[in-house]
């Protein structure tokens, strides 16, 4: 490592998903089960808003939190679903851009956040680098919010939780039970819960519970790139209530000496996306979803999930980590991801089945095959 590099490069590491990339690489026209993105391109309303944008000259700075327009159809959103009279919110850069935010405002070195393992990767890397200290909840093997656990993970040093439903890598909506008494632990224990809602709309079989209605210390943090399929764009949002003001404050201080604002033109479009109907999307997810589980069943030890796009599958027995799995599923031409980029343990595998159909058929053929040996 250059001996020039700040220490705190030295607490994140890349290096499980870098070589899952490279081997894939080598591979020529794979089942590729590794993309955390839909496969639909963005809905031709919304691209025709942002080509507008620019054609019309809306390239220039927006302000901090954001364009006013978007910022007024996501307070009545947000509104609407959290039931916030007056809910503070900002533009940021994606959801990553986001927790960055948050992280910065809310982390001091030491301070503990914790975290639901599996989790989504950025928690953990983000938090290390400002020197916090992650604690991790196990929720295996189901993947339910355990929240006896959670509640015994709490010290003197818990700065917050993070909840994240639908989940990623997991695919798993909570219920309102489970949120519930998550949200009574974080009151219990003035904690803040930031809660990445950004799979949201990707719930199958009943609606994501709005964490922000049982909670005042609650921030949301929401995006587009799942839901308009526009990654690239990098656009998201963040709210909260009174109550978190000043986080809000500081996010968009922060935001003022770093990102400065979301892309102009793309905010504008991100109107467009809010208007968009995208539930016949969902509703092929869905599909995909019980085809993918139906052709797995009887070969992995698998939680059929309630919504985003993966499957979070137990490696076969004859493996010794999912890692080891991973190697051979790729040199059979499947390019899934090892459960260790995303948890303390190495025993499960994600499959995103952002994939044509197939695609996903093409992978459960060499899956099944791969099962026993
Ligand atoms: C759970 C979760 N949160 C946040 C993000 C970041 O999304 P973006 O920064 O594109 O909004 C992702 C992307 O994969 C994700 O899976």
């Amino acid at each position: 490592m250059a001996d020039y590099l700040a220490q705190r490069t030295r607490k994140i590491d890349a290096s499980g998903i870098r070589k899952v990339f490279a081997l894939a690489d080598k591979l020529q026209n794979p089942v590729n089960f590794s993309i955390g993105q839909p496969d639909f391109d963005v809905p031709e309303p919304i691209k025709q808003a942002a080509v507008k944008a620019i054609l019309d000259g809306l390239n220039r700075y927006s302000p901090t939190s954001g364009d006013a327009r978007l910022l007024e159809k996501v307070r009545s959103k947000v509104r609407q679903e959290t039931g916030w009279e007056e809910p503070l919110c900002m533009i940021t850069s994606g959801v990553s851009g986001g927790l960055l935010l948050a992280f910065m405002a809310l982390v001091d070195p030491g301070d503990e956040v914790i975290l639901i393992d599996p989790y989504f990767v950025i928690y953990k890397h983000v938090v290390n680098l400002l020197g916090g200290k992650c604690v991790f909840v196990d929720s295996y093997p189901d993947f339910r919010l355990p929240v006896e656990k959670i509640a015994q993970a709490v010290t003197a040093r818990t700065k917050m939780i993070i909840l994240n439903s639908p989940a990623n890598p997991t695919g798993t909506v909570y219920t309102e039970e489970e949120v519930r008494a998550v949200a009574q632990i974080a009151c219990r224990h003035n904690l803040i819960l930031l809660s990445d809602e950004i799979y949201d709309v990707f719930s199958y079989d009943h609606p994501n519970p709005c964490v922000g209605r049982f909670y005042e210390k609650t921030l949301l943090l929401k995006g587009f790139s799942k839901s308009a399929a526009m990654t690239g764009w990098r656009m998201g949002y963040a709210a909260c209530t009174k109550a978190l003001a000043p986080l809000m404050e500081a996010m968009n201080m922060i935001q003022q000496y770093t990102f400065v604002c979301a892309p102009t033109p793309f905010q504008i479009a991100s109107i467009a996306a809010l208007e968009f109907d995208i539930r016949p999307y969902v509703e092929q997810y869905r599909q995909k979803r019980d085809r993918l589980v139906e052709g797995l069943k009887g070969y992995y030890h698998l939680e059929k999930p309630g919504g985003a796009f993966y499957l979070f599958v137990q490696k076969p027995d004859w493996a010794a980590s999912a890692t080891e799995f991973v190697k051979t599923a790729i040199e059979n031409n499947v390019l899934i991801i090892p459960g260790n980029v995303f948890s303390e343990k190495d025993t499960h595998f994600r499959i995103s089945y952002a994939a044509t159909e197939q695609t996903i058929d093409r992978g459960i053929e060499i899956l099944r095959r791969l099962a026993k040996r």
